[in-house]
């Protein structure tokens, strides 16, 4: 049994953030998204890991990712020079996955469930495909199946205008080598992508055997700010522990499952958690509330801020509104004015948000 993890992609709906970088690094609790798939596949027992990268972001997951060593698994990095579709993605990497049996992992994914009671289901039935399903409110956003009673799969169709059912379809399938026959039966889509819902149901309508398993814990596929923010809230419930290896001045106030890394300072402020700080941060005056994951090398003082994600590099100073539901990127600095401004002042990339939320609400768009 192999792997496949997706981790191409140009991550348009996260921008900018994935201008400058790949969209499944950005950090969850201080960790890619993309490495939770790694871990669970690893855990699973599948160590043969293949990663699918594109050449605009390749480099910096190989940079960030490694040769596997670190999880335990080999990772192969397979270039797709064009982002073609998830079955095309699969064509391409035929060589490393020869003839074999594999889980296929989108790497902008995060799923609760454990993997090997899947894999277990689809080795003892001798499956060619198993999919994950579950009920979701807009179900047009993604790849919809229609079940039988049996969890058999009737039908599959990729985002369609009026869904046959709210069964979406998860970043997550596994194959057997039967997969290969499909693919190379099916024709672009109307999006210009070989489409694996395609593939799926190339299998389905030549008989060979697709079953079906819904999941029972969350699943956030990321590709948003507040699919983001929504995955950070759940890791962090679910995964810290207080774990301080810091500085702590004793006019600090931490208080619930704290995580501080290596080299940190936290100077006069109140942490409450669940919270997760990386290394070589400066925190001064602040007040960190719940649901907050600092990056490393991140400066923060006289400022309020919670439910929000900062990445490596940013800083805060000075800001007296309370910062919430925000996600920060790279090195971004936010600072005010010397007086109470009169103007603002703003250097933003292309598709930022800036929102400056009064007593009163204006409509919004
Ligand atoms: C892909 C699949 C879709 C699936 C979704 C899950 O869509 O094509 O069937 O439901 O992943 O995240 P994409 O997000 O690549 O448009």
């Amino acid at each position: 049994m192999k792997a496949l993890i997706l981790s191409g992609g140009k991550g348009t709906r996260l921008r900018p953030l994935t201008y400058t970088g790949a969209k499944q690094l950005v950090p969850v609790a201080n960790k890619p998204i993309l490495w939770y798939g790694i871990e669970a596949i690893a855990k699973a027992g599948i160590t043969d890991i293949g990663i699918i990268i594109s050449p605009e972001t390749g480099e910096e997951i190989k940079t960030v990712t490694g040769n596997g060593e670190n999880f335990g698994a080999q990772i192969t990095y397979i270039l797709q020079s064009e982002p073609l579709g998830l079955a095309h993605a699969v064509k391409t990497a035929a060589d490393f996955l020869q003839t074999s049996p594999f889980v296929m992992y989108l790497g902008d994914n995060l799923i609760q469930d454990d993997l090997e009671q899947f894999l277990d289901h689809f080795q003892a039935k001798s499956l060619d495909s198993l999919i994950l399903l579950r009920r979701v409110p807009n179900p047009s956003a993604f790849g919809v199946a229609t079940v039988d009673d049996q969890g058999k799969v009737l039908a599959l169709v990729e985002k369609p205008e009026h869904p046959p059912s709210n069964l979406a379809l998860v970043g997550l399938y596994f194959f057997a080598p039967t997969i290969h026959q499909a693919i190379a039966n099916i024709e672009p889509s109307a999006r210009g992508e070989l489409e694996i819902t395609d593939a799926i149901q190339y299998l389905i309508s030549h008989g060979y055997g697709v079953e079906s398993l819904q999941l029972e814990g969350w699943w956030l596929d990321t590709g948003k700010k507040d699919d983001l923010l929504a995955a950070n809230q759940i890791i962090l419930d679910s995964l810290v522990e207080k774990n301080i290896q810091g500085t702590v001045d004793e006019q600090s106030k931490i208080s619930g499952r704290v995580t501080i890394g290596p080299h940190s300072q936290i100077i006069n402020s109140v942490i409450r958690g669940p919270v997760a700080i990386g290394s070589n941060c400066h925190l001064e005056n602040c007040f960190i509330g719940p649901y907050s994951s600092i990056a490393d090398g991140v400066k923060i003082r006289d400022a309020d801020l919670e439910h929000s994600v900062v990445l490596q590099g940013a800083s805060i100073v000075a800001i007296q509104q309370r910062i919430v539901d925000s996600v920060i990127g790279k090195n971004a600095k936010i600072f005010p004015a010397p007086c109470r401004p009169q103007a603002l002042r703003f250097l933003i990339g292309n598709d930022s948000q800036v929102e400056l939320i009064g007593p009163s609400s204006y409509p919004q768009d």
